[in-house]
């Protein structure tokens, strides 16, 4: 009745919708339009929020002729409030559907630039409207589940976060792959890994990880790497590589099991079956780099002792296998300065690969630690690096220096492997490649 003001209805979001008692209530939604449509003096719009869509109906008697078209000609993209009654409506996507008696435009909006069958370069460039998409949309709710149940994780095996430091002094995973720029008139490097910082942090605290940014000048344009990305570092005292590859694999187990429970849907609209995670089992295999270069040779790959594993040799290692695989003890030349001497074998370091099912390749790199001062200083020189440089990491073994190991996890490896992604950079909301650092 003109005049008579209405009670406001309550604010709700899209999952209360599909509740069996909420048919025949009055509700307000606010949200983003994903499309509309308007026949017959009947408008449809489709509208999100962070829970989900549904269909909103509005009449044209019901709203009025100014309200009616002003709500017509909202964009893609475009911001409503609507109040209106939830029906049950079988053809409508979800089975319940908001019939509206009013809406408010917040933001009309201009006309979206996002349709399909755009260039891939173009949608880069338009990197902060795409990731909107249903696709990025389920991408990065995965991908902050996977930090959530890692934290977690890490916080029930008592593993204490740090804050190591981007800027520094000395690159620690190879001097030209570190990016450079000037620092008050010295060299600064954007860190390649907090590893180094994490072993000074372990004589108080044993067992320490930290999630920063790192970065990897690498010109090399492969699907699998960028120049910024998201690294998980662990350092454990009192543990060799055994422990240590049982605690990753417990990890590893933890993270896809508990993805399959929480994030089904995303799971499905990125192509994942969440039941493939679940399957995930450990103990993992575990090859010695020696075996896995016999098996490749008997494949026909030119690789011998010494070579590197290159992409396609990684590939074939998980090829025919819906598990993990820890590959390890790599030849001492082929890995960092930092790791230990296998006690058995004086030409392989105590080190290990996790590549991931599906011919995936690595994800993980993991390794126990040189403890000896000199043999570590050794190490250094003949990387052509100088010990004087590392004067504070070398410390670590003059005062309180215990047997510990370590490992490296790419969030957005592993983010790509559940995912599916043919490119990592769809792994990360603002890709950094050789290629580009915008938007
Ligand atoms: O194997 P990496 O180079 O090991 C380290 O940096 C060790 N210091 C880690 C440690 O023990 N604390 O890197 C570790 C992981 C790789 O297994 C891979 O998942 C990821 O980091 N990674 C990259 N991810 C995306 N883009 C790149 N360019 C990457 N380089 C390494
Ligand atoms: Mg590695």
């Amino acid at each position: 009745m003109a005049g008579v003001p209405v009670a406001e209805a309550p604010r709700a979001l899209v999952r209360d919708l599909s509740a069996p008692e909420a048919v025949g209530r009055r509700v307000r939604l606010r949200g983003w339009v994903k499309r509309t449509r308007s026949s017959g003096g009947i408008l449809f719009t489709l509208l999100r929020d962070r829970t989900g869509s549904v269909q909103l109906t509005a009449k044209r008697d019901q709203l009025g002729d100014a309200a009616f078209t002003e709500a017509e000609h909202v964009q893609v993209e475009g911001v409503i409030e609507v109040t209106g009654t939830v029906a049950e409506d079988r053809r409508a996507p979800g089975g319940r559907e908001l019939r509206a008696e009013s809406i408010r435009v917040i933001d009309a909006g201009q006309p979206f630039p996002i349709f399909a069958d755009q260039t891939e370069e173009y949608r880069l460039d338009q990197r902060h409207l795409v990731v909107r998409s249903e696709e990025f949309a389920a991408v990065f709710r995965i991908k902050a589940e996977v930090l959530r149940t890692l934290r977690a994780f890490l916080e029930e095996e008592e593993v204490l976060e740090m804050t190591p430091p981007i800027i520094t002094g000395n690159p620690a995973e190879g001097g030209a792959e570190a990016f450079t720029f000037d620092y008050f008139g010295r060299t600064g490097y954007l860190a390649q890994t907090a590893q180094l910082y994490l072993e000074a942090l372990l004589a108080p605290h044993e067992r320490v990880y930290a999630i920063t940014p790192s970065f990897r000048a690498e010109k090399s344009r492969t699907p699998r790497h960028l120049t910024e990305y998201t690294h998980l570092e662990v350092e454990l005292a009192w543990t060799g590589l055994d422990e240590l590859l049982a605690f990753i694999e417990r990890m590893f187990v933890r993270v896809t099991h508990d993805l399959a429970d929480r994030r089904p849907i995303e799971l499905r609209v990125v192509g994942r079956d969440p039941a493939e995670l679940k399957a995930i089992q450990a103990p993992f295999r575990r090859v010695r780099y020696g075996e896995a270069i016999e098996t490749l040779k008997r494949q026909g790959f030119p690789v011998d002792w010494g070579s590197d594993l290159a992409t396609a040799e990684e590939r074939a290692l998980t090829l025919e296998s819906a598990q993990p695989l820890f590959v390890t003890h790599f030849p001492a030349e082929l890995k960092a300065f930092y790791m230990l001497r296998s006690p058995d074998d004086p030409r392989t370091v105590e080190a290990a690969d996790l590549l991931g099912p599906e011919g995936f390749g690595e994800i993980v790199g993991a390794s126990a630690r040189e403890t000896d001062l000199a043999r570590l200083a050794e190490r250094i020189r003949a990387i052509g690096a100088d010990p004087e440089s590392y004067t504070w990491y070398l410390d670590l073994r003059r005062h309180g220096n215990v047997p510990h190991a370590g490992f490296g996890l790419g969030i957005e490896r592993i983010v790509r492997w559940i995912t599916r992604r043919e490119h990592i950079r769809d792994t990360t909301p603002f890709p950094r490649t050789p290629s580009r650092h915008t938007p």
